[in-house]
């Protein structure tokens, strides 16, 4: 039995599994689980997630019980629910990632948003269930008064049915995304927002990473549930309890980034990457090939740099990295090939023999684009939402050198946006005047810029944040 756990769809690590049926272990990606894994191990934390792939499935049916304790490797002790994957499959593809997913980021194009019919209530049915699946395996694991952290949208119900089943418990629950506006949020069908406005409100703490979010949600409970909203107080009533908001803005572990980013492996794509681009300025970005991360734009915001500058023709390169993602998802796949139809695009009207404007980067390559931050002039952030984003946080603080242009939509630029150049994401010509200007900004301000950013990135580390949701919880 556990006093504190953690749960969230995906895991600390992964498996694959070999044709002859070997196992490997390898890290589990993604800005939540690289923030949690190393203090969650050092806390001793039991952290609930689930089983992702067939290699995880194995992993789950070759340990006991389906527990699998890994004391002394790289997490902590971890137990992956193996849910069927049918029911996966709409719970996290179809509700979670096309829908709750889609609502907080505002990707609706509205004409075409999605008919809620009869297959919607199936997949909806899954997310249910597949959240009971989470509340069972934490009820089952927790001891009594255990504090227990709920994390993102594919739990939104996990609160709700957790305490149905264990009054005892102090349950949070924390959201990565940014929260839709109750107009925005109000596409879902009616029952269906309610479920999960009501589902979250079974925590004794919603956390956000904003105070922009945290307001949103409070205005959905206000508007959709007729909740009573004290948005000085940040406490929301409803149905005779009441459940605080707390805003806690996930920031880096400077220290563990640098000692990675300084490994042999680092230092060689750092030369490799000079030896490409020799002393021409970088101008570097590093997402998942994700909807909400507006890649498209940036790059016609560089093209329209190059239009605008042809002094900088030959001076300057810009590296992108576009890591895939839910590559599952239509939307996800239309989106990759629209990335790179607009890269060749700048590459058919600019490279000559010896200059070449732009590399894109499609693999997951994590030692290649820390080698990038470090050798970044300007950083680009430009998502049309984002919950925080964590690129605009550990560049500043592994580039000597780095100017940030960055989106006001992004969660970062509350804390970031004074010492960044903040863009409206839609503005294409806004963007490229942004990026001129970091590159021509002179090395004081620059390095006093930096400075300020590294600070403000570092203020919030997740052994801090984890310590203010478990204090929230006290
Ligand atoms: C966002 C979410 C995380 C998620 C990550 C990667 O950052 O807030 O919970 O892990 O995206 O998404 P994926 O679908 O690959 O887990």
């Amino acid at each position: 039995m556990n006093s504190v756990l953690l749960a969230s769809n995906r895991g600390p690590v992964s498996f694959t599994v070999s044709d002859d049926g070997v196992l490997t272990m390898r890290r589990g990606g993604g800005g939540l689980v690289s923030g949690l894994s190393g203090v969650a191990r050092d806390e001793g934390v039991l952290w609930v997630c689930a089983a992702l792939s067939d290699g995880d499935r194995s992993a789950v049916r070759q340990a006991p019980g389906g527990r699998l304790d890994h004391a002394g490797y790289e997490t902590g002790p971890l137990r992956m629910l193996d849910i069927a994957p049918a029911t996966f499959h709409r719970a996290y593809n179809s509700v979670a990632n096309s829908t709750l997913w889609f609502v907080n980021h505002l990707l609706y194009d509205i004409p075409n948003a999605p008919h809620f019919g009869t297959r919607f209530r199936r997949d909806w049915e899954s997310y249910r269930d597949y959240n009971g699946a989470f509340a069972l395996a934490l009820a089952e694991g927790a001891a009594h008064g255990a504090r227990v952290m709920v994390q993102d949208y594919h739990l939104t119900l996990t609160p709700a049915m957790l305490r149905a089943e264990r009054p005892d418990l102090r349950i949070a629950h924390f959201s990565h995304t940014p929260w839709a506006p109750p107009e925005y949020f109000s596409l879902l069908p009616d029952e269906v927002a309610r479920e999960v406005l009501e589902g979250v409100l079974g925590a004794d703490h919603a956390g956000f990473l904003t105070r922009r979010w945290a307001g949103a949600f409070m205005d959905c409970c206000e508007t959709v549930l007729g909740a009573e909203v004290d948005q000085r107080a940040a406490t929301i009533t409803y149905e005779g309890r009441t459940t605080r908001v707390g805003v806690h803005a996930l920031g880096v572990d400077g220290k563990a980034l640098w000692t990675r980013a300084a490994e042999p492996d680092v230092e060689s794509h750092m030369a490799a990457i000079r030896e490409e681009v020799g002393d021409r300025k970088l101008i570097v970005r590093i997402d998942r090939t994700e909807l909400s991360k507006n890649i498209v734009r940036g790059l016609l915001a560089y093209k329209e740099f190059l239009d605008a500058h042809p002094e900088w023709h030959g001076r300057v390169v810009h590296l992108a990295f576009a890591y895939p993602s839910r590559h599952d998802l239509p939307e996800y796949r239309e989106y990759t090939a629209a990335v790179q139809r607009c890269a060749q695009e700048i590459e058919d009207e600019y490279a000559t023999e010896d200059w070449n404007p732009l590399i894109l980067n499609v693999n997951d390559d994590y030692p290649r684009s820390l080698a990038a931050y470090r050798l970044a002039d300007v950083l680009l952030v430009n998502p049309i939402r984002d919950g925080m984003n964590l690129v605009a946080k550990e560049g500043p603080i592994l580039s000597p050198r780095c100017a940030l242009v960055l989106s006001r939509e992004a969660g970062a630029c509350a804390e970031l946006g004074a010492h960044a150049l903040v863009v409206n994401p839609y503005d294409i010509s806004g963007t490229a005047a942004a990026l001129h200007a970091a590159l021509v900004m002179p090395e004081a301000e620059r390095a006093r810029r930096r400075e300020r950013l590294e600070a403000a990135a570092t203020a919030l580390p997740p052994q801090k944040w984890l310590a203010a949701q478990l204090d929230a919880l006290a």
